[in-house]
Order: C-alpha cells, then sequence, then structure tokens
C-alpha cells in the first residue's frame, strides 16, 4: 500500500472521497474501489475487464506496451532459450526454479500420473469420430472428479499438489487419446522413460504395426511452444478456472471450465482458425483483398493471430516462434515453407498497413504457432489442445493461487442493468 489515494467528490452528497492506491512491483499500480459501492451506491463499469485488477498476483508479469513478459520475474527469452517446459511448470507452480535434485522428483512424480484410469479411456468410444477433440478433452477432464475423491481437499496442501502434477501429467494422455479416436487408431500408452514432450509426441504418433522414433527436434520445438504457452497472467480462460474456482468447485471441474474458455477463435482456438485462413487466403496476391475485409468494420472477418488485449506492442512469443520456425521447417523438412512464407507476407503488409499500425495490431503468439504444430504432424483440430497441455500449468498454478488466498471471495460481478422498470404481471387476455 502507498499513502497515495485517488480521490472523487460525490455528487449526490458533495463528499470528497479517498481511495487508497494499493503498489505494483512492476506495471501499473491500482486503486482499490472495494470501499466505492458501501461508500457511494455506486458500481464502476468496465465490459471485459480492461482495465480490471481482478486480484493480486505474483507469477506473471506483462507489459503490453514494452512486449515484455516474465514468469516469475524470469524473461521469457531466457526461459525459452535455457528451460525446458517441466522446469518452468515447476517455476510457475513453486515459484523459484528447482534444484537438479527439485526438478528430478517433480519429473519423477509427473511420470507417476501419465496413465489414466481405463474407464476413463472408455470414455472415448462414446464421441463419434468426427468430435472436435476440444470437446472430448474437455468433457474427459470434467470428468476426472468422478474418478478422484481422494485428493480434492482443496485446502489440504498434499491434495493440490497431487491434483496439480495430476492434471499436469494426464492431460497430454487425454489429448493423445482424443487424436488417436478421431484417427480410429488404437490408444498407445505413456512411456515413462522419455522426457515429457517425447512422451506426447510418442502417445500421438505410435502405432503398434510400426517401430517409432521420437525425432528430438520436434521433442524440443514442442517443448519451447508449451514454454510460451504456459501462462499468460489474468488471460481469459485463466480467469474462468479462477472464477470458477472460486466456488469451491472440484478443481478437475475448473480446469474444464478453462479448457471451454480456450477453445473460443477469440482466444486459444485462434492457432486453429489462422490456419484456415491462411489455406483461403493460398496465394501471397489475395492478401489486400484479406487485409480490406479486416479493417471493414461492417465485416465480421478479423485477421486471425494478429491483436492482443494487453499487448499494443510485438508479443513476444510470437518473435520467438517466428524465429524458429524458419530453422525447425528446414530440420523437420517440413514442406509448410510456402505457408509459413505466406504468414510473414501477410505480417508484412499488415504491419505497413496504417489500419494495423494506428490500432497497435501485431502478430500475437498464434500467428505462427500453428505452423510449427502442423510441421510436427499435429492436425489443426489439435492446436487448441496443444495449447491447452502447456495453459494446465498456468491454469493449475492461478487456482492454487486463488485457493490459497486468504482474501478470496466467490468471484460474483455486478452489473449496470438497464432492463424495464418494475411491472405488474398481465393476465394472458390483457396483453396486446
Ligand atoms: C490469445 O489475453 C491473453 O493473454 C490471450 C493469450 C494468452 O496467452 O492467453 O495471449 C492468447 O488469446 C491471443 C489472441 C488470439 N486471438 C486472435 O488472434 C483473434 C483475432 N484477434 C482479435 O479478435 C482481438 O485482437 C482480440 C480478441 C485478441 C483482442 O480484442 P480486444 O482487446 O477486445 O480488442 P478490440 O476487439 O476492442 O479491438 C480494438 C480494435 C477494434 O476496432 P475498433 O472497434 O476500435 O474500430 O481493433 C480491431 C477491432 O475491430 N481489431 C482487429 C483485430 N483485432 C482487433 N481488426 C482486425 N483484425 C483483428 N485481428
Amino acid at each position: 500500500m502507498t499513502d497515495e489515494h485517488y480521490s472523487l467528490i460525490d455528487p449526490k452528497s458533495g463528499r470528497r472521497l479517498d481511495f487508497p492506491v494499493l503498489e505494483t512491483t512492476l506495471g501499473p499500480n491500482v486503486i482499490d474501489v472495494t470501499g466505492l459501492y458501501g461508500q457511494c451506491g455506486v458500481f464502476t463499469y468496465d465490459p471485459g475487464f480492461g482495465t480490471t485488477a481482478s486480484c493480486t498476483s505474483d507469477v506473471t508479469f506483462v507489459d503490453g506496451e514494452e512486449g515484455v513478459l516474465l514468469y516469475r520475474g524470469y524473461p521469457i527469452e531466457q526461459l525459452a532459450e535455457h528451460s525446458s517446459f517441466t522446469e518452468v511448470a515447476y517455476l510457475l507452480l513453486y515459484g523459484d526454479l528447482p534444484t537438479a535434485d527439485q526438478l528430478r522428483a517433480f519429473d519423477y512424480s509427473l511420470c507417476t500420473h501419465t496413465m489414466i484410469n481405463e474407464s476413463l479411456l472408455r470414455f472415448f468410444n462414446g464421441f463419434h469420430h468426427n468430435a472436435h477433440p476440444m470437446a472430448m478433452v474437455s468433457g474427459v477432464v470434467a470428468s476426472m472428479s468422478a474418478f478422484y475423491h481422494d485428493t480434492t481437499d482443496i485446502h489440504m496442501p498434499h491434495d493440490r499438489d497431487v491434483f496439480a502434477h495430476r492434471i499436469i501429467a494426464k492431460l497430454p494422455t487425454i489429448a493423445a487419446a482424443a487424436y488417436k479416436h478421431s484417427k480410429g487408431q488404437p490408444f498407445v500408452y505413456p512411456l515413462n522413460s522419455l522426457d515429457y514432450c517425447s512422451n506426447t509426441l510418442h502417445m500421438f504418433f505410435s502405432v503398434p504395426s510400426d517401430d517409432y522414433e521420437v525425432d528430438p527436434v520436434a521433442a524440443q520445438a514442442l517443448d519451447l511452444l508449451f514454454i510460451l504457452h504456459a501462462d499468460h497472467e489474468q488471460n481469459c480462460s485463466t480467469s474462468t478456472v479462477r472464477l470458477a474456482g472460486s466456488s469451491g468447485t472440484n478443481p478437475y471441474a475448473a480446469i474444464a471450465a478453462g479448457i471451454s474458455a480456450l477453445w473460443g477463435p477469440a482466444h486459444g482456438g485462434a492457432n486453429e482458425a489462422v490456419i484456415n485462413m491462411l489455406e483461403d487466403i493460398g496465394t501471397a496476391n489475395n492478401i489486400p483483398k484479406y487485409i480490406d475485409r479486416a479493417k471493414d468494420g461492417s465485416d465480421p472477418f478479423r485477421l486471425m493471430g494478429f491483436g492482443h488485449r494487453v499487448y499494443k506492442n510485438h508479443d513476444p512469443r510470437a518473435t520467438i516462434i517466428r524465429k524458429m520456425c524458419h530453422r525447425l521447417l528446414e530440420r523437420l523438412r517440413a514442406n509448410d515453407t510456402p505457408l509459413f512464407d505466406l504468414a510473414l507476407k501477410l505480417e508484412e503488409v499488415a504491419l505497413k498497413d496504417d489500419y494495423f499500425v494506428e490500432k497497435n495490431l501485431y502478430p500475437n503468439v498464434d500467428f505462427y504457432s500453428g505452423i510449427i504444430y502442423r510441421a510436427l504432424g499435429i492436425p489443426k483440430s489439435m492446436f487448441t489442445v496443444m495449447f491447452a497441455i502447456a495453459r494446465c500449468v498456468g491454469w493449475v498454478t492461478h487456482w492454487r493461487e486463488m485457493v490459497t488466498d486468504p482474501g478470496t471471495r466467490i468471484g460474483r460481478p455486478r452489473q449496470l442493468y438497464v432492463g424495464p422498470d418494475k411491472r405488474d404481471y398481465l393476465a394472458l387476455d390483457e396483453r396486446g
């Protein structure tokens, strides 16, 4: 708390009311308006929560103006360069980089949770072959609350830890099962001798009829994508997990709510929508037509993978992925170079257009990630599922921060009511 405050004059009473300023480590301070309604009988109004701090958090910091992203204070560029996904998961969950022993123990703990209950596997047979994988994954994750009663006392540190390790370890297994179901292929069990990302690729692409060797370049690329997608402060899906979790619901149900929120094309579903858009554009000479549509306020079309609620500069994650695309496409001998070249051209044209420059619309994390996932052989219907695997670490971290915060209350926003005034019931024969 600083001794600064903001004052307002209550127009009804003429009284001056002071609201304290809460000091941040980085970024903007906040005005504590928790006493506003009690003192003035009015609410604040901020649809989409663009200027509302919903909580106190020490997990991730995003500076949208400077294009900065820190996980527990560590710059995303340094973590992308030097770390691994499970090391970043430990950092986000426990607040500090692990020692070698701590990381070994964490990796081992995840390995002991990679398999899913055989009854959960049978759930997949209930889905039609063309069910969207996000629908399958959110449904199966929600049903985990029907299986794990032994460790969901959210007030017990041990239960919170087991839940965290269990859901982070099982999500790749569930994702791979959804993929195999959609392909009509047999489910592949996890192989705990493999690291997290190699195991994920093994469960996706191994088949009983052939030997399958995970390409270390592919595993490294997936690891980097997971690091970049692991957390992003109070984004839509993380806020959904916090809001659902604030009711005290089963933690698996809260994560399933986050998966559903991530699915939207305005959020994590954008990576799939970007590839659909690039395929629709087809060739560079069609770019101007799509740019014009994106600028036309009467056309609902938006340039997928562009723009961000917070980043009004380059999304540092997009910059890292773009740099990695070239190297990866070459090493994976993927034939997606034309799609990548089209994406680069689209970015070049858009960022020369005043509309995008004036509205600070830059490529976000979803603009290039789909090109890498395709190069890894992952179908676009699975792109948002891959995002969910990584973001599950952020969801669990914020869920735990919320349930252990003594100041947490059930989330219950108010509204600006613009409906009809009070009126009396009309009998049927009195209605016009
Ligand atoms: C993610 O929050 C997070 O941190 C999210 C995320 C994470 O890691 O969790 O970073 C992941 O969700 C990235 C975003 C992925 N979504 C997309 O790429 C979909 C395309 N982008 C847009 O839908 C949009 O930019 C949003 C949803 C991302 C942000 O929307 P905002 O902040 O509500 O901005 P806005 O809709 O108010 O747009 C401001 C203006 C509007 O024009 P005006 O009404 O002022 O005239 O910019 C325009 C918009 O029409 N605009 C776009 C545009 N994005 C915004 N115009 C064309 N194409 C776009 N992509």
